[in-house]
């Protein structure tokens, strides 16, 4: 099984580059086999090296635990000061190929205090392969490592069962710990898990198939790593193109280079710089090897755009219609790599990606028992070496990351001492903030500390069946002079006439007030939008009907209130809509001769700059609740939409 010698080089060469790449990580202590199993994958495949062969056939005699035969063990054990000890510290990596697919594997210790290298080690790893000694069955470190195989983000999982030959074959034994092992692992987010009996240090079912087990069918552990399929490990979907240099040679040539973390990009893709929001089109996708049409992970290329818009290291290229979150804290599980421990308030370097900012290690909500997988609350709130634990990290200013389970690349990071730059953790993001029953969490991009939420005994639900009504937002985005504001005061007093209590947020009124020391570049106008939003939501938890008109001219900006104002929103309170976009359309030529401020004028004679439609882009929404067409139909048309849509939803009722 092992590859043939080549006929020709540049065939050999060729049709090796084509193969694809399975990265694995063992798991088992040195008592489980596991360097023996890896020794006899390269043994048996005729991968060692001849010299290597008689060094080890000395060895063995030496510190051999075969006695006087051949150990596979120590082909792998790595330096020969730990074999005198008779451990293996670090992480060691082996290649070899066979001719269906290359292979790395992991080698990390398996005691408890290694877990930072097993996360190392892990980090990269597409299948993890869970060595059990037949004897001893599923034990606690079975489940340590694959309880940090699943944090990891491992997906495939083989559990070797090792040593069947002292065990006289039994396929007893074999199933119940199948069974065992199936039990605790339910939990865990693996998508396959197959099970073979072997015995590595005899070959058995390792490479080659054995006649001593006749109950099992399946395939020798090699067969199975050649077959495993791993394409839908890939991430092909979310485009996510993390800059990591400008290039400029001359002039005529500016270039991203990065590498391609997921997704695929082709030419002449429209595409979304973040944290800008500038938009352009994929104008070249070159690599060493010239141009190409399309780009996906993990290659290395430089991109040229249509227009020239400013980026620069650890900015983001995505796809408009799907973009990642972007956000100034989030929710992650870190496993600690420092002797130093942590200390809540302590802030960091937090490297993601190719960026590199200052955050804040806000508060550990709880650690992790890694043997039993519990939950350990209270108790020493720091965290120690090889501890796991559960934190929020705000961050200096927002980053754009994707949750770890959705992408390894944009949503994997590292905290980095800021007076030693050691590393000392390693992180996965889980998500924005998870959200108490107000949806917020209490410390959130927040300055102060120190300060959490008090729950009072009213809920919204009673102050909504007290007005008998439901709260909710009915957003109006679109340009200027498109009718935001008309429609709001109609709407609004159609509803009060029905006997709603219901109240209008205003672009221009709350710039006056809330708002003043915002302009219009776009920082601003997201700030001005998360403001309204959360004001809003104020509005609708004391059971108001809010309806609000700002341009609100950027997408993420838009899809931030609405996650703002549908979190935490419970199952039961699912029937009910709290966030109604609605798109107020008209044409830009249109809103210009309407003019109600004369603003147009002043944005065309440069008077006024970043005017939206002007000097500022306008954002369609993709998937808006509503259309309101001011163009065609009069504004009293447009509330009579707004209010079937109301009724036909429940919030109303
Ligand atoms: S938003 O973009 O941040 O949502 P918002 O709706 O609050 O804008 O404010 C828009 C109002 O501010 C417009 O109706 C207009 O009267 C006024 N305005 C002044 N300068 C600008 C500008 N450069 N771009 C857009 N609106 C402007």
């Amino acid at each position: 099984m092992a590859e043939s010698v080549p006929g020709s080089v540049a065939d050999y060469l060729e049709q090796h580059e084509k193969k694809d790449l399975l990265r694995i990580l063992t798991c088992g202590s040195v008592d489980d086999g596991k360097s023996t199993l890896i020794g006899r994958i390269l043994y048996d495949t005729k991968l060692i090296y001849e010299d290597q062969l008689a060094a080890v056939n000395r060895d063995s005699k030496l510190y051999g635990t075969t006695g006087t035969d051949f150990d596979p063990a120590l082909l792998t054990d790595g330096l020969k000061a730990e074999r005198e000890q008779g451990i293996t510290i670090d992480v060691a990596y082996r290649y070899f190929s066979t001719n269906r697919r290359k292979f790395i594997i992991a080698d990390c210790p398996g005691h408890e205090q290694y877990t930072r290298n097993m996360a190392t080690g892990a980090s990269t790893c597409n299948l993890a392969i869970i060595l059990i000694d037949a004897r001893k069955g599923v034990l606690t470190q079975t489940r340590r490592h694959s309880f940090i195989c699943s944090l990891l983000g491992i997906r495939h999982v083989v559990v070797a069962v090792n040593k069947m030959d002292l065990v006289n074959w039994s396929e007893d034994i074999f199933r119940n710990i199948q069974k065992e092992y199936m039990e605790f692992v339910e939990r865990m987010n693996f998508s396959d898990i197959h099970f073979i009996p072997l015995s590595a240090l005899k070959g058995d079912y390792v490479v080659d198939h054995s006649e001593a087990m006749p109950w099992y069918t399946g395939p020798a552990l090699l067969e199975h790593l050649e077959q495993v399929n791993l394409s839908s490990d890939r991430n092909l979907v979310d485009f996510r193109f993390p800059v990591q240099t400008v290039i400029r040679p001359h002039l005529d040539f500016r270039g991203f280079a990065g590498t391609v973390a997921s997704g695929v990009v082709r030419k002449g893709d429209e595409v979304l710089a973040l944290p800008s929001r500038r938009k352009s089109r994929v104008k070249s996708i070159v690599t060493w090897d010239g141009e190409r049409d399309e780009a996906y992970p993990p290659l290395a290329v430089t991109l040229t755009l249509e227009d020239e818009i400013d980026l620069s290291r650890g900015d983001m290229l995505v796809h408009p219609n799907n973009v990642p979150r972007f956000a100034d804290a989030f929710e992650a599980m870190v496993v600690w790599m420092h002797e130093d421990s942590s200390k809540p308030g302590r802030s960091f370097w937090i490297k993601q990606t190719s960026n590199m900012i200052p955050g804040t290690l806000e508060t550990i909500r709880y650690k992790i028992d890694v043997n039993t997988m519990r939950k350990q609350e209270g108790g020493d709130a720091d965290l120690h070496l090889n501890e796991i634990g559960r934190v929020h990290i705000s961050l200096h200013r927002p980053l754009a990351f994707d949750p770890y389970d959705k992408n390894r690349q944009t949503g994997s990071f590292i905290l980095i001492d800021r007076a030693t730059n050691a590393t000392v953790a390693a992180g996965m993001i889980v998500d924005r903030l998870t959200l108490d029953r107000y949806g917020r969490p209490a410390t959130e991009g927040s300055k102060s500390r120190n300060i959490r939420y008090e729950d009072s005994f009213v809920t919204r639900e009673d102050r909504e069946r007290l007005l008998g009504q439901k709260a909710c937002t009915i957003w109006l985005t679109g340009l200027s002079g498109s009718g935001k504001s008309t429609i709001a005061k109609a709407l609004e007093r159609t509803l009060h006439e029905q006997g709603r209590l219901c109240y209008i947020l205003d672009g221009d009124n709350i710039r006056h007030h809330l708002n003043r020391d915002l302009g219009f570049s776009a920082e601003d106008r997201s700030e001005n939008i998360r403001r309204i939003a959360e004001v809003a939501r104020l509005m609708n938890d004391a059971g108001i009907i809010v309806i609000t008109a700002f341009i609100s001219p950027y997408r993420v900006d838009r899809d931030q209130a609405r996650a703002i104002l549908e979190e935490g929103q419970t199952p039961d309170q699912a029937g009910a809509f709290r966030f109604i976009e609605a798109f107020v359309k008209a044409p830009l030529e249109l809103c210009e001769t309407r003019d109600p401020k004369g603003l147009y004028r002043k944005a065309r004679s440069g008077e006024i700059t970043q005017f939206t439609g002007i000097s500022a882009p306008y954002e369609e929404p993709a998937r808006p609740e509503l259309i309101l067409d001011t163009a065609s139909a009069p504004i009293e048309d447009t509330v009579q939409q707004i209010l079937a849509y109301l009724q036909e939803k429940n919030n109303l009722a």
